[in-house]
C-alpha cells in the first residue's frame, strides 16, 4: 500500500536528519517524506531549495547522464530527448480515484481508491532504488498570496526538478509556509526505473506501465512511469487543474485551463481576459500576442492555468498560479510568435526538438525550409521518411520573467472583464460570437469541441467534445462542474465577466485557414473589448451575438468579402445536427446535468428551427 496522506497520518515522529530534512520543516512533512522513502527505497534524499546553484547541479547531473545535451547557440539552454513513447499526456492512464464513481463522473477514468492504493503500493515498492529522491516544496501563486496554494512533489527525475524550478516557485519559502499546517498537496512521482548496483543508466529512464492517479478526497497525487511534462510535473495539470478544481468546487472558486492577458490601448482603455482552448489550440500564442492594429498592446499574465475567486468588490479576480511556460515548439516562429522566440534565446530547456548542424534548435514552422544537416528529435540524422524533425508535441520550458511581454505586475490578481472559449473547428463555428448572458456562456463553454492535437495520445484531427477545454483536467463529475459554473454566475451577478466563443481555425475548401490568426486576433479582442465597454455593435443570432456589419475592424487586412462571410456563416442544418451530438453528450451526465444547460440547448434549437 502507498502511505496515507499527511493529514490522516498518525505522524509517528521521524528524526529530520534521517531523511535529510532542512531544519524547521513541519514534522508532518518530515513524517510523510519518510513514509514515501520507506516505500520507494531511494539511495539518497535531497530537498530542493530552488536556488540557481541547485539548478546548475541538476543540469550537470543531466549532462553527465546524457538526459540533456547543450544547445550551444543559446546560453544556458539544453535539449532533452525523451523516450520515443514518452512524448505527451496519457489520458487513458489518468485516473480519478474518488470514493464514489459518480464523483469522478462519466468523462473520467475512475478507479476505486483502496484498490488503486494497492496497485500503486506494488509499483512504488523499491521504485527509486539506486536513484536520488528529490523533495520539492513549491507554491502555486506567490508564497502566501490570497489565491495561492502549497504542495510538495517527490520525484526521482532530475529533469522534473529542473522543470519545476522554471514552472513553479520552488524552495525554502514554500517549505516554511507549510509549518503548522497540513493545507498542502502531497504529490509523488517515480519514473519507475530502479537502478541495480553497477547498472548503466539510460538517457531517459521511464517505465511502460503508467499511472497518473489522483485522490480527490485526500488531495493526493501519485504518478508512475512517465517523465513527460503533464504526467510528471505534478504541480501543473495534476494539482493546479485536477486537484485544484475539486478544491475550487468545495471552496467556491474556479481552477481553469486558461490563458490570462491584459490588453491596453494608448488612450487608457484596459481589458483583462481569460481564455480556455484545448491543449495546442493557441493559448500560449494568444497570451503573447503582438497586435497588428494600432494603439493596442498585450501584456502576458499566464498561458495555461488560471485560478479565479470572487473578490470583496463582487468581481471575479484571477491569477496565473504558475511561474513559467511549457509551450508547444512546432509552429512557433518570428512571424507567429516573436515574443516566444525572444524569450527562448537563453535559459531554456527544449524537449524533443531537432538540432541544427551549427548547434541551434529547429522545428517545423520555425522557417519554411528545414536546414541542411539536422539531427531529429530522436537523435538521428533527419530523414523525412522517419516523420517530422521535431516531435509535433515538442516543447520549450522557460521562466515567465523571460517573456518580453510579461506584465510588470503579473504575480498580482486582476479583475476579469471577459472569458473566451475556443477550439480547432475547421467548419461551422464562427470567428467570434458573444454569449447572451452567463448561463448561455456556460452552455457555450460546455459545448466546446475541437480537433485532437498531438498534446495527448489519440488520433490527431478527430473532433471531440472538450467542455471548457477541461475534459482531461476536471477532477470531478463534469455535470457538477457545469453547475458550479452556473452558481458562480449567480454569485457574480452584474459583475460577471462577459463570455465569448472564438475559432481561429475555420478552413476554406482547399484546407487553408480562412483567418490569418496570430497578431490579427487582436481585431477580435478589440471587438470583445468594445462589447465589454458597450461601444461595439452586435447582432443577435440563433447561436449568439455576432459583430454587426462594420463593428469588427478589418482595416488593412487583405480578406475578400466572401471570406469574411464564410468566417461568420451559420449553417442551420449543420448546427441542428451538432445539437443532436450535444444532446447525446449531455445525456451521459444524467441528473448531474444542470437544467439551465437543457434550457439553453432547447432555446438554441428553437431559434435555429425558426429562422
Ligand atoms: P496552447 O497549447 O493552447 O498553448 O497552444 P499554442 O499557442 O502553443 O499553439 C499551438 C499550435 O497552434 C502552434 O503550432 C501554433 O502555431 C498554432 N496556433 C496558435 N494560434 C494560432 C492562430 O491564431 N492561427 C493558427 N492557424 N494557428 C495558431
Ligand atoms: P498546452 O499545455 O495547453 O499549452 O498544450 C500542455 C497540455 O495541456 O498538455
Ligand atoms: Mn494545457
Ligand atoms: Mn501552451
Amino acid at each position: 500500500l502507498i502511505p496515507p496522506a499527511p493529514t490522516r497520518s498518525a505522524a509517528k515522529p521521524v528524526k529530520p536528519g534521517s531523511v535529510n530534512a532542512p531544519e524547521g520543516a513541519d514534522p508532518r512533512v518530515v513524517a510523510w517524506v519518510a513514509s514515501v522513502a520507506e516505500l520507494t527505497e531511494p539511495a539518497d534524499i535531497v530537498w530542493a531549495d530552488g536556488t540557481p546553484e541547485e539548478y546548475q547541479r541538476l543540469i550537470d547531473i543531466m549532462l553527465e547522464a546524457g538526459t540533456i545535451v547543450p544547445v550551444p547557440k543559446r546560453p544556458n539552454s539544453y535539449l532533452a530527448r525523451s523516450h520515443p513513447d514518452d512524448v505527451a499526456r496519457m489520458e487513458s492512464r489518468t485516473f480519478i480515484c474518488a470514493e464514489d464513481a459518480d464523483d469522478a463522473g462519466p468523462t473520467n477514468n475512475w478507479r476505486d481508491p483502496a484498490s488503486m492504493r494497492q496497485v500503486l503500493g506494488g509499483l512504488f515498492d523499491g521504485s527509486m532504488r539506486g536513484r536520488t529522491m528529490y523533495v520539492i516544496p513549491f507554491s502555486m501563486g506567490p508564497v502566501g498570496g490570497p489565491i495561492s496554494k502549497l504542495g510538495i512533489e517527490i520525484t526521482d527525475s532530475p529533469y522534473v526538478v529542473a522543470s519545476m524550478h522554471a514552472m513553479t516557485r520552488v524552495g525554502t519559502a514554500a517549505l516554511e509556509a507549510m509549518r503548522g499546517t497540513t493545507d498542502w498537496v502531497p504529490a509523488v512521482h517515480s519514473i519507475g526505473a530502479p537502478l541495480a548496483e553497477g547498472e548503466q543508466d539510460v538517457a531517459w529512464p521511464c517505465n511502460s506501465t503508467r499511472y497518473i492517479s489522483h485522490f480527490p478526497e485526500t488531495r493526493e497525487i501519485w504518478s508512475f512511469g512517465s517523465a513527460y511534462g503533464g504526467n510528471a510535473l505534478l504541480a501543473k495539470k495534476c494539482f493546479a487543474l485536477r486537484i485544484a478544481s475539486v478544491q475550487a468546487r468545495d471552496e467556491g472558486w474556479l481552477a481553469e485551463h486558461m490563458l490570462l492577458l491584459r490588453m491596453k490601448h494608448e488612450d487608457g482603455r484596459v481589458m483583462h481576459l481569460a481564455g480556455a482552448f484545448p491543449s495546442a489550440c493557441g493559448k500560449t500564442n494568444l497570451a503573447m500576442l503582438q497586435p497588428t492594429i494600432p494603439g493596442w498592446k498585450v501584456e502576458t499574465l499566464g498561458d495555461d492555468i488560471v485560478w479565479m475567486r470572487p473578490g470583496e468588490d463582487g468581481r471575479l479576480w484571477a491569477i496565473n498560479p504558475e511561474n513559467g511556460f511549457f509551450g508547444v515548439a512546432p509552429g512557433t516562429s518570428e512571424k507567429t510568435n516573436a515574443t516566444a522566440m525572444a524569450m527562448m534565446e537563453h535559459d531554456t530547456i527544449f524537449t524533443n526538438v531537432a538540432l541544427t548542424a551549427d548547434g541551434d534548435v529547429w522545428w517545423e514552422g520555425m522557417t519554411k525550409e528545414a536546414p541542411e544537416g539536422l539531427i531529429d528529435w530522436q537523435g538521428r540524422p533527419y530523414d523525412p521518411a522517419n516523420g517530422p524533425a521535431a516531435h509535433p508535441n515538442a516543447r520549450f520550458t522557460v521562466r515567465a520573467e523571460q517573456a518580453p511581454s510579461i506584465a510588470p505586475d503579473w504575480e498580482e490578481a486582476v479583475p476579469l472583464d471577459a472569458i473566451i472559449f475556443g477550439g480547432r473547428r475547421p467548419t461551422q463555428v464562427p470567428l467570434v460570437l458573444q454569449a447572451r448572458d452567463w448561463e448561455h456562456g456556460v452552455y457555450v463553454g460546455s459545448t466546446v469541441s475541437s480537433q485532437q492535437t498531438a498534446a495527448a495520445e489519440g488520433t490527431v484531427g478527430e473532433i471531440r467534445r472538450d467542455p471548457f477545454a477541461m475534459l482531461p483536467f476536471c477532477g470531478y463529475n463534469m455535470g457538477d462542474y457545469f453547475s458550479h459554473w452556473i452558481d458562480m454566475g449567480h454569485r457574480l451577478g452584474r459583475h460577471a465577466p462577459k463570455i465569448f466563443s472564438v475559432n481561429w481555425f475555420r478552413r476554406d475548401a482547399d484546407g487553408g485557414f480562412l483567418w490569418p490568426g496570430f497578431g490579427e486576433n487582436a481585431r477580435v479582442l478589440e471587438w470583445i473589448a468594445g462589447r465589454v465597454a458597450g461601444t461595439a455593435a452586435g447582432v443577435d443570432t440563433a447561436i449568439g451575438i455576432m459583430p454587426a456589419e462594420g463593428s469588427l475592424n478589418l482595416e488593412g487586412l487583405d480578406l475578400d468579402a466572401e471570406v469574411v462571410d464564410e468566417l461568420f456563416e451559420i449553417d442551420p442544418k449543420a448546427w441542428l445536427t451538432e445539437l443532436v451530438d450535444v444532446e447525446a453528450f449531455f445525456g451521459q451526465f444524467g441528473h448531474a446535468l444542470p437544467t439551465g444547460l437543457v434550457r439553453q440547448l432547447n432555446h438554441v434549437r428553437w431559434r435555429l428551427e425558426h429562422v
